[in-house]
């Protein structure tokens, strides 16, 4: 009996090549870019082994009391066979492979444990990330979407949520931790050279979860401290004077800060430096000169349910106004 045909198997063959496609790219979990997530990673490859060791040995029990010469089922099917296989065996292995997964974890833990570390407060919002650096003199700058580090460093994130739980998860560098009411978790991690990942909220949070994403920039030490004091500063005076002027009439300030400017809001994300940053939307549109102009007008399109109202009332040419204004906020 045929049990699978070709078609079937060929079908098979792609689902699988095409999930495993999900595997590379700038959101792996197999990248391992640091410390901690090449602890993870090898854990993963050791319980992915042993499970697939298992699974055959298993199969092959199967097979034989199936199948077997006699004498053989007989031995699976007495007193000792049944305490061997179904007590001992199972609790032997499985007991192994956690403390081993203990271990390791605490060892990438261990690696990344600093006296200095590098601080960053990571606040979940419905659906984008605030993102404040913490300096060493006591004052903050705050950011949004887009968590800039220096390689080589011990960073510590600080994680927590304004509203509901979310999950950070930034696999290229470390696992995912929860942002819970109430509570500041922490994360450490450290990238070992530049380069730019991306992260996603890996708990669901409502409306638009799926579209909450971040992306983290890894920069040599000297480049992240240029970045750093570049993005302390507040923005430059605006040279598109007529976006300027829409912005502030439209009410954008009463949500949005740009620092610099007296738009102050604190509901939304801090806008002072947006036009330098990779994506607008958390994650959502990749920033590109008419990436503005499309997330003002069809944002509720783009990301359903985000909660920045709608402001689809602008001309063509208000739009590119804005646009050039909010560009230039580098
Ligand atoms: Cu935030 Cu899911």
């Amino acid at each position: 009996m045929k049990i699978i045909s070709h078609g079937f198997l060929r079908l098979y063959l792609v689902i699988a090549l095409t999930a495993m496609v999900g595997c590379e790219g700038e959101q792996s979990a197999f990248a391992g870019l640091g410390p901690v997530s090449s602890r993870i990673t090898l854990l993963m490859w050791v319980m992915f082994i042993a499970a697939a060791l298992i699974t055959a040995f298993i199969c092959l029990l199967i097979f034989i009391s199936i199948a077997g010469p006699s004498r053989w089922r007989q031995k699976l099917s007495s007193e000792q066979g049944v305490v061997l296989g179904g007590i001992v065996f199972p609790v032997v292995t499985l007991s192994t492979l956690l403390i081993y997964g203990f271990m390791v974890l605490r060892e990438g833990e261990n690696l990344v444990h600093a006296e200095n570390p590098v601080r960053i407060s990571v606040v979940g919002e419905r659906w984008w990330w605030r993102v404040i650096y913490l300096h060493d003199d006591g004052q903050t700058t705050e950011s949004a979407n887009e968590v800039h580090i220096p390689t080589g460093r011990t960073i510590e994130l600080e994680l927590s949520t304004a509203d509901v739980i979310h999950s950070f998860w930034l696999p290229a560098y470390a696992g995912k931790v929860d942002m819970v009411p109430g509570r500041i978790n922490k994360l450490h991690l450290i990238a070992d050279k530049p380069g730019v990942v991306r992260g996603q909220c890996a708990e669901y949070c409502g409306g638009a979860h799926a579209l909450m994403a971040f992306y983290a920039v890894a920069m040599l030490p000297a480049d992240y401290d240029a970045w750093l004091a570049k993005e302390r500063s507040g923005a430059k005076p605006a040279s598109e004077k007529e976006g300027e002027r829409l912005f502030f009439a439209s009410g954008c300030g009463g949500c949005h800060s740009v620092r610099g400017s007296r738009a102050n809001g604190e509901i939304g994300p801090d806008l002072t430096h947006v036009g330098g940053r990779l994506s607008l939307g958390a994650g959502i549109l990749p920033n590109e000169p008419k990436s503005f102009a499309q997330w003002i007008s069809r944002h509720q399109t783009l990301k359903p349910e985000n909660l920045m109202p709608p402001f689809d009332f602008f001309s063509e040419s208000e739009l590119q106004a804005l646009s050039a204004y909010l560009n230039a906020l580098e």
